[in-house]
C-alpha cells in the first residue's frame, strides 16, 4: 500500500548547485529558494557549511541564509559536516535545522569529508550533542547506499549499520543516498529490507540521483515498501563533486507528477514549481533535466 501523503525534501539549492563550475550569484540562490518556498514545498535544503576550499560554490552560505525569506511552516536545513560547520550554521546564520552526512563506503567517506566512516561518526556525535543543547533537529544522510564510485558494490548490511548508528545518535530522519544513481528497483528493495530491520520506516527517506535513469522506479519501490519522504532537486539539477559522473537528483517536477498521478498528496503547486525550475535553468543557461518540464515546455 502506498502512503497517502509524501513529504518532498527539495535539495536543489544545495545538491543541485554545489557542483556548478561557475559561481552562481548569491542573489540567484536566494531567489531560487524563495520561489521554491512559494510552491508549497515543506523542506528546502538551502546550502552547506562545508569548507570553501572544498566546495567554493557554497562559500556564500551565511549570506544565503540571511537573504532568504523564511516562509512559516517551511524548514531550511543546511549541511554541517562537523562542529565548526554546525556552530557557523546555527550561531552566525541562524539555521534552525541541520543535516550530517556520512557514507556506507570508506573510500567515499575519505574523498568526501576526509575521514573514515568511524571518524565521521565521532564528529557527528559532537554535532548531535551541540544540536541537542540548541534544540536543533538533525537529519542524517548515508551516501553510496546502492554503490560507490570508488568501491563498487556496497553491502546492504553496511548501509543498515551506518543508518542505525545515525538514528541511534538522535537523527530524526535518515536519508538513504544513491549518490551515483546506479541502483535498480531490485537493489533498492534489497537494501531497504536490510535497513528497515534496524531503523523504523517512518524515519527513512530516499535520495536518488538519476544517472542510470532508474530514480523514479526506485522511488516507487520505496513508496511501496512504506517510505513517505523523498528527496529531489528542481529541474533535476545536481551531482556530487566527489562522485565523478554522478548526474543530478531526480527532478522534483517528475516526482510530483508521479505522486499526484498516484493520488498521493504533496502540497506542491506544479506550476509554481515549474516556474522555479524555469528560472534557474534560464540563469544557468541550461536545458532542464525534468522530463515533465521538457514535455510542458512549448518553445
Ligand atoms: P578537512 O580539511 O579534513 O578539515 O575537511 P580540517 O578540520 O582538517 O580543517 C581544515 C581547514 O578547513 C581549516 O581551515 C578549517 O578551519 C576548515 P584552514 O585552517 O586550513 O584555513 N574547515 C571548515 N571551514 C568551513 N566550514 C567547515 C569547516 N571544517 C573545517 N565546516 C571537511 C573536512 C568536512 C570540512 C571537508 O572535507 C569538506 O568541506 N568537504 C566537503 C564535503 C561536501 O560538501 N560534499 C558534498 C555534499 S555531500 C553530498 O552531496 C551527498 C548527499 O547529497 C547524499 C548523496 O547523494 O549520497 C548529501
Ligand atoms: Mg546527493
Amino acid at each position: 500500500t502506498l502512503p497517502e501523503r509524501v513529504k518532498i525534501v527539495e535539495v536543489g539549492p544545495r545538491d543541485g548547485l554545489q557542483n556548478e563550475k561557475t559561481l552562481v550569484p548569491t542573489e540567484t540562490k536566494i531567489q531560487l529558494i524563495d520561489l521554491l518556498s512559494e510552491s508549497g514545498l515543506p523542506v528546502i535544503e538551502a546550502t552547506s557549511f562545508v569548507s570553501p576550499k572544498w566546495v567554493p560554490q557554497m562559500a556564500d552560505q551565511v549570506e544565503v541564509m540571511k537573504g532568504i525569506c523564511r516562509k512559516p511552516g517551511v524548514t531550511y536545513p543546511v549541511l554541517t559536516p562537523n562542529l565548526k560547520g554546525f556552530q557557523a550554521a546555527v550561531s552566525i546564520a541562524g539555521a534552525k535545522e541541520v543535516a550530517i552526512f556520512g557514507a556506507a563506503s570508506e573510500l567515499f567517506s575519505k574523498k568526501n569529508i576526509n575521514c573514515s566512516v568511524d571518524e565521521s561518526l565521532l564528529r557527528f556525535e559532537e554535532v548531535m550533542e551541540a544540536a541537542r543543547e540548541a534544540c536543533v533537529p538533525v537529519r542524517g544522510y548515508v551516501s553510496c547506499v546502492l554503490g560507490c564510485p570508488y568501491e563498487g558494490k556496497v553491502a546492504p548490511e553496511k548501509v543498515a549499520h551506518v543508518a542505525k548508528r545515525l538514528y541511534s545518535m538522535g537523527c530524526y530522519e535518515i536519508s538513504l543516498g544513491d549518490t551515483i544513481g546506479v541502483g535498480t528497483p531490485g537493489s533498492m528493495s534489497q537494501m531497504l529490507a536490510a535497513v528497515t530491520r534496524e531503523v523504523p520506516l517512518n524515519a527513512l527517506a530516499v535520495h536518488c540521483h538519476d544517472t542510470y535513469g532508474q530514480a523514479l522506479a526506485n522511488i516507487l519501490v520505496a513508496l511501496q515498501m512504506g517510505i513517505s519522504v523523498v528527496d529531489s532537486s528542481v529541474a533535476g539539477l545536481g551531482g556530487c563533486p566527489y562522485a565523478q559522473g554522478a548526474s543530478g537528483n531526480v527532478a522534483t517536477e517528475d516526482v510530483v507528477y508521479m505522486l499526484h498521478g498516484l493520488g498521493i498528496q504533496t502540497g506542491v503547486d506544479m506550476s509554481k514549481l515549474m516556474n522555479a525550475g524555469a528560472f534557474i535553468c534560464r540563469i544557468l543557461n541550461r536545458k532542464t533535466n525534468s522530463k515533465v518540464a521538457q514535455a510542458s515546455c512549448k518553445l
